[in-house]
């Protein structure tokens, strides 16, 4: 009986021996065991795999600089997981175009107001004898309003999508730009090709209009009237004319529309470029930089074309314009066209009458 009280005293004894070992065995384990990666990394050749040996790296660094794998989406650069363009191209939209742009269009409104607050409308010198001369035809104003106000439209919409978020979040809050957002990209997309159109028509059916001579020259020396008080002789476009029209054509048609039906994707349609990442980047690029020259040109136009010169819109609205001031601003096309005048042949009898004013 006295060997059995022995044993079931001695149990407890050894139960705690052997919990106080194996504590102390996972103790120092836990405290050993992580330094045999010294010793291996002394000892085995593996210590000596360099960065380019290691396989794991090679990979993400390959991964990082483009490289494509496998993906079961299709379409161009599909299997190319990062794509490190992607953040100079963020860079460059962000910061230099977003700032710069969006200072250099305040600053081209601010002068077009300060040029208005100087020099005030100019207006039609000659006292006005009721008789007009037909400027611009049916098909070409409607040709011009077409593209001026698909021109509007996606200068908003453009815009809303450069600034919309340092400017519209804090306006109309995230859910509400997220809304006009997705709207303006689906308009902008949607007229762009239409306004396209209309920028062609423009270049076939004006280009007879605007091919520079060196009246233009003399015109835009003088400053065309608009800079100082000259009278300096234009044809149907005058020199500052033509500088619009060559950068509708070069910048707006062939640098904006062109990289704009790129990146909708049709160019890549057509087989005319590839639509791979660091295209679709180079092309938003060009198209938000030249946008942005071509709408800080569009305030000089707009203004000269309606508060800078009286007479002018009348032009581009009723298609007929004064006498006096096809006189005043295109000489050279009033000797062409002044046998259309309303009572053209009454205005040369009454221009050779002399004075008979009483004095
Ligand atoms: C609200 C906006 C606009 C206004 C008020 C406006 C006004 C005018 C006016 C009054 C003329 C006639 C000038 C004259 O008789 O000598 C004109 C001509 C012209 N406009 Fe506009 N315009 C606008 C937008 C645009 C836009 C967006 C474009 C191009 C995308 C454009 C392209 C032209 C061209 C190329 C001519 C000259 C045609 C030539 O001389 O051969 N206009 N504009």
């Amino acid at each position: 009986m006295k060997t059995t009280d022995t044993n079931s005293k001695s149990r407890p004894k050894n139960r705690l021996r052997m919990m106080t070992w194996s504590l102390l065995f996972i103790i120092i384990s836990a405290m050993v065991l992580p330094l045999t990666s010294y010793l291996i990394s002394t000892t085995n050749s593996y210590a000596q795999v360099t960065d380019d040996q290691n396989h794991r790296a090679n990979f993400w660094r390959a991964v990082r600089e483009g490289e494509a794998g496998y993906s079961a989406v299709t379409g161009p650069e599909a299997g190319v997981f990062i794509n490190n363009g992607g953040q100079n191209w963020r860079q460059v939209r962000n910061n230099l175009i977003t700032t710069y742009g969006g200072w250099a269009i305040l600053a081209s409104l601010g002068l077009v107001v300060l040029f208005y607050l100087i020099k005030g409308k100019i207006r039609v010198e000659a006292e006005k004898s009721g008789k007009t001369v037909p400027r611009w035809t049916l098909m070409e104003r409607t040709m011009h309003w077409y593209t001026a106000i698909l021109f509007i439209i996606l200068s908003i919409t453009g815009l809303s999508m450069l600034f919309g978020r340092a400017v519209l979040i804090p306006l109309l809050g995230a859910e509400g730009f997220a809304a006009w957002a997705s709207l303006s990209i689906s308009v902008h997309n949607f007229v762009g090709p239409f306004f396209t159109l209309g920028v062609f028509a423009m270049l076939l059916f004006w280009v007879k209009n605007n091919i520079p001579n060196a009246t233009d020259f003399k015109w835009i020396a003088t400053g065309g009237g608009i800079i100082g008080n000259a009278h300096p002789s234009a044809g149907k476009a005058n020199g500052g004319e033509k500088v619009w029209y060559w950068l509708v054509i070069l910048v707006g048609l062939l640098a904006v529309c062109g990289s704009g039906i790129v990146l909708i994707g049709w160019a890549a349609q057509w087989g005319l470029i590839d639509n791979t990442r660091a295209t679709m980047q180079t092309m938003h690029q060009i198209h938000a930089i030249a946008a942005i020259i071509w709408m800080i040109a569009f305030f000089g136009h707009a203004y000269i074309g309606t508060l800078g010169t009286e007479g002018a819109l009348e032009g581009m609205t009723t298609g007929r314009v004064s006498v006096e001031w096809a006189k005043q601003h295109h000489d050279l096309w009033y000797d062409e066209v002044k046998d259309q005048a309303a009572d053209a042949e009454e205005l040369e009898v009454s221009e050779k009458q002399p004075d008979v004013s009483p004095t």
